[in-house]
C-alpha cells in the first residue's frame, strides 16, 4: 500500500518531523525557505496533507490546484492564513493549536504591557547609546501596572489568562470587550467587568489586544479609537497585525496622544511600518509571544497529532472545521 505524502512547509524540530515519517512520505524544508504562493502550490502537488504555520496562505486557488489535498494543519492557534470557507467547500480539514500556547502567550503579553508602561525598551536604548549621565527624578517616568485598570479586547482563552495575571497578581481592575459576555462564573473570580468598546478605550490604563483577526476586526484600533484613549494609556498587541492601523498608531505615539505601545505582531509582517521603527515609545518584538521551547514543541506536536489523525482515519484533536470529517479517501 502506498503511503500518503505530506509537506512540512517550514523548518521545525527534527524529532517531531520524524513522527510524521513513521506514517507518511515526508517532504520537509529544513532550510526554512519561504515559498512563494506558486512554489507552495507546486510543493503540494501529490500531497495529501500539509504541516503549515501562520505564514503559509491556504486559499481557494491553491486548493483548486491541489484537489488531492485533504488536511492543512497549522502550527498556530490563529488561522486567518487559511480560507476556512474554501476548505469547507472542498472537504479539506483545517486544524490549529489552541490551549497549548495560552499561558505562554499571556506571559509575554503581560511582559510587553509592563515593558511599555515602565518604558523598558526606550530606557535600555538610551543606556546603550551611552546617554545615561545622572539619576534624575523624572527619567523615564512611566505609569504603574499594579492597581491600574487593565482593558482587554477579545476575552478568549488568552485574554482570560492575561486578565488572571492582572487581577490576581497585580491587583488590577479588569474591564473587557468581546463579541459575547463571559459567563458570570468566569467573570467573578477576575472581578472582570464587561463594557462597550468605547468605554474600554476611554477607561483602560493599559489596553491589551487579544482578538482574532478577521474582516470584522481589521483596524479595530485606528485613529478614531486611539483618540478615545487616555494620553497616559498604553496599548499592547499580541493578537494579529491588521487589528491595529500601524500608521495611525505610529502617529499617535509620536504625538504622545497615548503614552506607549508594545507590539509583537504587525500589518504585513515581517515588514514593519517604517514610522514604528523611528518612534521611541514603542516596544517591538518579532511575533514571539508563544516562543518558549516547551510551548513551540507542544504546538508542533499538536499540529503533527492532527495531521496523523486526519490522514489515518483517527480523530484530529483540534479541528477548526470538524464538519468536514470523516475525510474522503
Ligand atoms: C499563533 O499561534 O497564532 C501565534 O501567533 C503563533 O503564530
Amino acid at each position: 500500500m502506498t503511503r500518503p505524502s505530506v509537506l512540512v512547509a517550514r523548518a521545525v524540530f527534527g524529532d517531531i518531523v520524524d513522527r510524521l515519517r513513521a506514517h507518511f512520505d515526508v517532504e520537509d524544508n529544513p532550510q526554512d525557505r519561504i515559498f512563494t504562493k506558486a512554489e507552495l502550490s507546486a510543493k503540494l502537488a501529490g500531497k495529501a496533507g500539509a504541516f503549515i504555520t501562520g505564514s503559509e496562505r491556504i486559499d481557494a486557488e491553491l486548493l483548486d490546484a491541489n484537489p488531492q489535498l485533504r488536511a492543512v494543519c497549522n502550527m498556530a492557534v490563529g488561522y486567518n492564513n487559511i480560507d476556512v470557507d474554501a476548505c469547507n467547500a472542498r472537504g479539506v480539514l483545517a486544524t490549529n493549536t489552541p490551549d497549548v500556547l495560552t499561558e505562554t502567550t499571556a506571559d509575554f503579553g503581560f511582559a510587553l504591557m509592563m515593558a511599555a508602561a515602565r518604558r523598558m525598551a526606550e530606557s535600555e536604548h538610551f543606556l546603550r547609546r551611552g546617554e545615561w549621565s545622572k539619576w534624575s527624578y523624572d527619567m523615564f517616568i512611566g505609569s504603574d501596572v499594579h492597581g491600574a485598570t487593565l482593558g482587554i479586547l477579545g476575552m478568549g482563552r488568552i485574554g482570560q489568562a492575561i486578565a488572571r495575571r492582572g487581577a490576581l497578581g497585580f491587583g488590577m481592575q479588569v474591564i473587557y470587550h468581546n463579541r459575547s459576555r463571559l459567563a458570570p462564573e468566569l467573570e467573578a473570580p477576575l472581578g472582570a467587568r464587561y463594557v462597550s468598546k468605547e468605554a474600554l478605550l476611554r477607561e483602560a490604563d493599559h489596553l491589551v489586544l487579544v482578538v482574532p483577526y478577521s474582516a470584522a476586526s481589521h483596524h479595530a484600533i485606528g485613529a478614531a479609537e486611539l483618540a478615545l484613549m487616555k494620553p497616559s494609556a498604553t496599548l499592547t498587541n499580541v493578537a494579529r497585525g491588521g487589528v491595529v492601523d500601524d500608521a495611525a498608531l505610529a502617529a499617535a505615539l509620536r504625538e504622545r496622544r497615548i503614552a506607549a505601545a508594545a507590539l509583537d505582531v504587525f500589518e504585513g509582517e515581517p515588514s514593519v511600518h517604517p514610522d514604528l521603527l523611528t518612534v521611541p515609545n514603542v516596544v517591538l518584538t518579532p511575533h514571539i509571544a508563544s516562543a518558549t521551547v516547551r510551548t513551540r514543541r507542544a504546538m508542533a506536536d499538536l499540529a503533527v497529532d492532527n495531521l496523523i489523525a486526519a490522514l489515518t482515519g483517527g480523530t484530529p484533536p483540534t479541528p477548526v472545521n470538524p464538519q468536514v470529517l470523516p475525510l474522503k479517501g
